[in-house]
């Protein structure tokens, strides 16, 4: 395993993270033994850095992933766990409550990383009342550093001038070869202020692994259902990219998993995948994309397909079944 540090921060963490919203209703894995399987294995490859959040499955995320790192008897400070406060939930009111709720449920002690989860949308909540709000959780060990994710950058910028001493030290922002909108404004920053990038849904929820093809796209059952990446239109221009990642990882004896993975920490010191895994299987894929660089020519050749697949989010838009006024 490949490890960096997080943030400004001293703290070692592996260059590939584990996302933990598959332990939920969202993505189907609900029993705790398999939950448990995939951190165990996720450990064994040195994957120290884990994700969850506490709409995850309402704690049972939180739950499961805590249970697990306490029951495989891993040492305290050798992993480093970031779970994320819901937007609404932003409040004075609610964010003490809330997090001693999460460090009981994880049941790790303290928080390493606690992250906004999005802004508070429809709540007009002051940036500066939860700003310092969550500071007061450092001062108090509850949790001890602070993160974002989908804030724009000049509420980032704002975020961080109301806090006292404590500052940003991760993001956690949607990232990948298909989505590469995080480039334009919240990587640049990321690099600039030393802020580590968790990359969620770093293979387009599995758009990218090569298994699913435009003659057999599934009617997903899980959160992907409606998914605009995997509506026809979008997915024939995501299936182009994954035959080219399929072709460059044959030189290197890697899938399209371990490539589209490895071409966003080649593109980024700061960004780190997060993936998420329902098996271990699964997981052994993710540890192989890391410890090994593509090369210039063909982190281009991935780079200049992947622009020209350019994801259409209106694509629902409207709904079929409207009379048409022409
Ligand atoms: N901050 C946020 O707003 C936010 C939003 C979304 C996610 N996240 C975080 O980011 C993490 C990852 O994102 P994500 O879950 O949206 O998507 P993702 O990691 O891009 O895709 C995960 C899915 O891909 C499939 N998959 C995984 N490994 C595979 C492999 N080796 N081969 C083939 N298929 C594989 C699995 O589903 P199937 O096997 O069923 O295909 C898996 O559930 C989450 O767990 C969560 O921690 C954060």
């Amino acid at each position: 395993m490949e490890y960096t540090r997080l943030g400004k921060t001293g703290e070692r963490i592996s260059r590939i993270g584990l996302g933990a919203w598959q332990f939920s209703e969202a993505w189907g894995v609900t029993e705790y033994e398999k939950a448990k399987a995939v951190v165990a294995r996720a450990l064994e490859l040195g994957i120290n850095f884990f994700d969850t959040a506490m709409v995850y499955g309402n704690g049972l995320s939180e739950y499961a992933l805590g249970r697990a790192l306490r029951e495989l008897g891993v040492k305290r400070d050798e992993v480093f766990v970031t779970t994320k406060i819901p937007g609404d939930f932003l409040n004075p009111f609610d964010i003490p409550r809330a997090v001693e709720r999460s460090v009981r449920v994880l049941g790790l002690g303290y928080i390493d990383g606690l992250l906004a989860h999005w802004p508070p949308a429809w709540h007009n909540f002051p940036t500066r009342v939860y700003a310092r709000a969550l500071e007061r959780l450092v001062n108090v060990g509850l949790v001890r550093y602070l993160g974002l994710s989908n804030f724009p950058v000049e509420l980032v910028e704002g975020f961080r001038s109301s806090l006292a001493k404590a500052d940003v030290e991760v993001f956690q922002y949607r990232y990948n070869l298909v989505e590469r909108w995080a480039e334009e404004e919240i990587i640049p920053y990321a690099e600039k202020n030393s802020i580590t990038v968790q990359a969620w849904s770093p293979i387009a929820k599995g758009a990218l692994t090569g298994k699913y093809t435009p003659g057999n796209l599934p009617k997903f059952a899980d959160v992907r259902a409606g998914d605009p990446v995997f509506h026809p239109e979008n997915f024939e221009k995501v299936w182009r990219v994954v035959q080219l990642l399929k072709s460059i990882g044959e030189k290197y004896g890697k899938n399209p998993t371990q490539v589209a993975l490895n071409w966003l920490i080649t593109t980024s010191p700061v960004v780190v995948p997060i993936p998420g895994a329902k098996s271990p299987e699964q997981v052994e894929d993710f540890a192989g994309a890391v410890g090994w660089r593509l090369k210039a020519e063909d982190w281009r050749a991935i780079d200049e397909a992947s622009r020209s697949a350019v994801i259409l989010y209106s694509i629902h838009y409207p709904r079929a079944d409207l009379p048409s006024s022409q």
